[in-house]
């Protein structure tokens, strides 16, 4: 394939369904493709759940952006190596990630996540209160999506409420493609900034929260930690935000399914709003679906392509809570897959649940062609949604 065939990187575009048609058309032919990065850069888009897991969990193919070749939709966007913020250890490959990985899993057991549904039910209803405080509408992505994952990992990090519209602000130019280098450099900087200051803060006064624990334990040094949480407030916020709305818009739209324990699952497969979260490099020439891929090619296993795939997913773009959808890699696959899963599961019901159980009357403001989807952002998602009860 050569790469005067080669396709956009991002294929998303306002009145185009997502994920992209493009990307079925890519799964028939050849399963990979060939793209360009606004930059010029090639990169192989990978589009078939079978190719999205082997690239996934193939150790010749790293995620450390310091490799040439690595691919980067902007420059900084979303993707500083783990020289440039120590403690981001989404950017490091096995050995260095495992002990970052192995000092955070007993924060996101399902055991532990349960102990924290009642702090979570609280967050959601009193997110829910303030909504309906606003009298008879709203917009269920500020006043609802992003304020329920963002007082929860709050909650978890132990920052205080007081200081989420600054965090909210930074993360959000954080995962614009269309925001500059500078624009991103500058957030991350006041982000990380903030974030040693809460150390230094539960340093002296420790609390009962993630990262007092950790500055307990001993096992990361105060810069790693810093990496760690600035990662933590960035995967854990926008990612379930756009999500809950999303799944939002679906339930409304397909209510016979409200409060059914499986719709969750369901909506991450449907949804896929990282569908670019996970990108890759070759570090040794590497064979996926039947295509070599060189040392030094980067690679973009696209999530939301794996998840529509027709041969893992009946009907794909059908919503159907009944069918089997826990093969999706909505959270990725392999080494890194998401750590919040079972906290975005959780936060996803008890959202549901208690929105629909709470605002019957609930109902779309505009229809459904209006709204303002995302297709600038990192993450697929809605800008705002409007509705009424
Ligand atoms: C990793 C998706 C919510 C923390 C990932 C990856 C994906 C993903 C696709 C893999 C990245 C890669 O392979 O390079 C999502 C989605 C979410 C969500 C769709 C919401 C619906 C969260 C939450 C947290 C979180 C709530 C934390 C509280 C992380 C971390 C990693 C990660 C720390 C890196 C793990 C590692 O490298 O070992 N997520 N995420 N995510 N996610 Fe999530």
């Amino acid at each position: 394939m050569s790469d005067t065939d080669a396709v956009p990187f991002l294929l998303r575009g306002p009145g185009k369904p997502f994920p992209p048609p493009e990307y079925a058309q890519m799964r028939r032919r050849d399963g990979l493709a060939r793209a360009v990065l606004p930059s010029g850069t090639p990169v192989w888009l990978v589009t078939r759940h079978e190719d999205v897991r082997a690239a996934l969990t193939d150790p010749r193919i790293s995620s450390d952006p310091t490799h040439d070749g690595f691919p980067r939709p902007a420059k900084t966007v979303g993707v500083p190596s783990a020289q440039e913020v120590p403690g981001w250890f989404v950017a490091l490959d096995p050995p260095e990630h495992d002990r970052f990985r192995k000092a955070l899993i007993p924060e996101f057991t399902v055991r532990r996540i349960r102990e924290l549904r009642p702090a979570i039910q609280a967050i959601v209803d009193a997110s829910v209160d303030a909504m309906l405080a606003k009298g008879n509408s709203a917009d269920l992505v500020e006043d609802f999506a992003l304020s329920v994952p963002s007082l929860v990992i709050s909650m978890l990090l132990g920052v205080p409420a007081v200081d989420r519209d600054f965090f909210e602000a930074k993360t959000k130019v954080l995962v614009t493609i269309s925001a500059s280098d500078e624009e991103r450099a500058k957030a991350s900087e006041h982000l990380l900034r903030y974030v040693n200051r809460l150390i230094m803060l539960r340093t002296k006064r420790p609390g009962d929260d993630l990262l007092s624990r950790l500055i307990a334990n001993g096992v990361l040094s105060v810069e790693e930690l810093s990496g760690v949480a600035m990662l933590l407030l960035i995967a854990g916020h926008e990612t379930t935000a756009n999500n809950i709305a999303l799944g939002a818009v679906t339930l409304l739209t397909n209510p016979e399914w409200i409060g059914d324990d499986r719709v969750v699952e369901e909506l991450l497969r449907l949804h896929s709003v990282a569908d670019i979260v996970a990108l890759r490099v070759a570090v040794e020439d590497v064979e996926i679906g039947g295509q070599l891929i060189k040392a030094g090619e980067g690679i973009v296993p696209l999530v939301a392509a794996a998840n529509h795939d027709e041969n893992q997913f009946g009907c794909p773009a059908h919503f159907d809570p009944s069918r089997s959808a826990r093969q999706h890699v909505a959270f990725g696959y392999g080494v890194h897959q998401c750590l919040g899963q079972n906290l975005v599961r959780v936060e996803m019901e008890l959202a549901y649940k208690t929105l629909f159980a709470r605002v019957p009357g609930l109902r779309l403001g505009v229809p459904v062609e209006e709204l303002p989807f995302k297709y600038d952002g990192v993450l697929y998602g809605l800008h705002a949604l409007p509705v009424r009860w």
